[in-house]
């Protein structure tokens, strides 16, 4: 019978640490006793799982869906393949709107996908805000809702095309939209991730031009609009605002020192 140690030398195309998780979900283990134990035998339903998933790997598939969840904010969110995986990067946004929240801010969250963003703010503002979140996926808005129950978080979900079906008004609107451009070759790496939280428009850029105007008319007097962007889309995203007549204009780098926030407050 195949032990650990030798499942995972026979796999070493694919990383390290994706290949130790998979084993540690398929054998129950944590990653310690996983590393401590190679010479472990390998039960035959759990060689033949670890052998799918490592084929599902190779085939691109993120391993956020194999498993069925994600860490963000140190919560672990439940992922399918109607989410987008919650990214690292998107971490500054949550930490940014912490930082300007107060008491009884009504904060929304656009295109809340897995509800990331909105559960991690619900959860670390303990109540404290109004959070909303939004996205025009049904799919999405069921994932996200099942998160934010099982995380015991405060979210009213809303289907919106954006801002639609949201007449605000909000002290705080965030959001991390499609931003790839339509025929960007990184997409080749990412076709297991639903396209509609992927691209907008041949530039990457269409999100941006309806959100920005109609944030504007949501927000509070004083209220302020975060979006992230890709690390080349800083100065579109900036005068984007600028032409809408957002004040206090920014861009904040990610831990890459990559332009990844811009954010512009309403007079
Ligand atoms: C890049 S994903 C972000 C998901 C999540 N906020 C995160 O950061 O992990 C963009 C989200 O916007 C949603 N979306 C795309 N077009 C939309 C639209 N017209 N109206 C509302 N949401 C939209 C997608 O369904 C997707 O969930």
């Amino acid at each position: 019978m195949t032990c650990l140690g030798s499942w995972l030398n026979q796999h070493q195309d694919l990383e390290r640490l994706d290949r130790e998780l998979l084993i540690c979900e398929a054998m129950r283990m944590t990653r310690a006793q996983v590393l401590a134990r190679p010479e472990t035998p390998l039960p035959a339903a759990a060689h033949r799982d670890l052998n799918e998933w490592a084929r599902r790997l190779r085939d691109g598939e993120p391993l956020a869906y194999l498993l069925g969840r994600r860490e963000f904010w140190g919560l672990t969110l439940n992922v399918c393949d109607a989410v987008l995986v919650p990214r690292p990067e998107t971490e500054l946004l949550v930490e940014l709107a912490l930082a300007q929240i107060r008491p009884g801010d009504r904060v929304l969250d656009l295109g809340t996908g897995s509800g990331a963003i909105a559960i991690a703010v619900a959860s670390s503002t303990g109540g404290a805000a109004q959070v909303t979140g939004s996205d025009n996926s049904m799919a999405a808005l069921a994932v996200a809702s099942e998160n934010g129950r099982a995380l015991d978080t405060q979210v009213r979900w809303i289907s919106s095309n954006w801002l639609d079906a949201l007449p605000g008004p909000f002290e705080l609107i965030l959001s991390n939209p499609p931003y790839i451009a339509e025929n960007d070759p990184h997409l080749a790496a990412l076709g297991h991730e639903p396209q509609a939280a992927l691209t907008a428009g041949p530039d990457g850029l269409d999100a941006f031009r309806h959100i920005v105007p109609d944030a504007l008319q949501r927000l509070s007097s004083g209220g302020w609009l975060m979006l992230e962007h890709g690390y080349q889309q800083g100065e579109q995203v900036r005068r984007l605002m600028r032409q809408a007549g957002l004040l206090a204009i920014e861009t904040l780098t990610d831990l890459a020192g990559h332009e990844r926030v811009t954010r512009g407050r309403r007079a």
